[in-house]
């Protein structure tokens, strides 16, 4: 019994995960709530060399959706773990990781 709700419970979460596609514009609402007082047109304020810009972005391997969902999720100090400490939810931070890289691709 416990096997087959797995198997349902993981169905139904890769479903979900695969049907909702990540919004670039929510996430520009989400940026500039929480990510703007660091990151501002895409700088970093705190962390030299680690900016948002497409090329910081590939140096640093963070060139991807996953690598900034983790980020974003668990932190790095200074920058907080929006996911662990419940400011931002999953749909949330799917939505800013796409805003970054949507606007790190046009240069910012
Ligand atoms: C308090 C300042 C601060 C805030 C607010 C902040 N960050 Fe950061 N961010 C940093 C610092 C510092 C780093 C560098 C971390 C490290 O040492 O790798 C960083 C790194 C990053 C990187 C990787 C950049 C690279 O080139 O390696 C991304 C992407 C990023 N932040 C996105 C976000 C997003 C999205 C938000 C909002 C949800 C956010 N940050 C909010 C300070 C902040």
């Amino acid at each position: 019994m416990k096997t087959i709700i797995s198997v349902i419970a993981l169905t139904l979460i890769s479903f979900a995960s695969s049907t909702m596609a990540a919004d670039a514009e929510e996430g520009e609402e989400i940026f500039n709530k929480n990510c703007r007082t660091c990151h501002s047109g895409g700088i970093n304020a705190m962390a030299a060399g680690k900016s948002l810009s497409k090329e910081d972005l590939e140096t640093n391997k963070m060139n991807s959706a996953a690598a900034i969902i983790e980020l974003v999720t668990n932190g790095k100090p200074p920058m907080p773990a929006y996911g662990k400490t419940g400011t931002l939810n999953a749909v949330d931070i799917e939505n800013v990781a796409a805003y970054v890289l949507k606007k790190a691709n046009a240069g910012w």
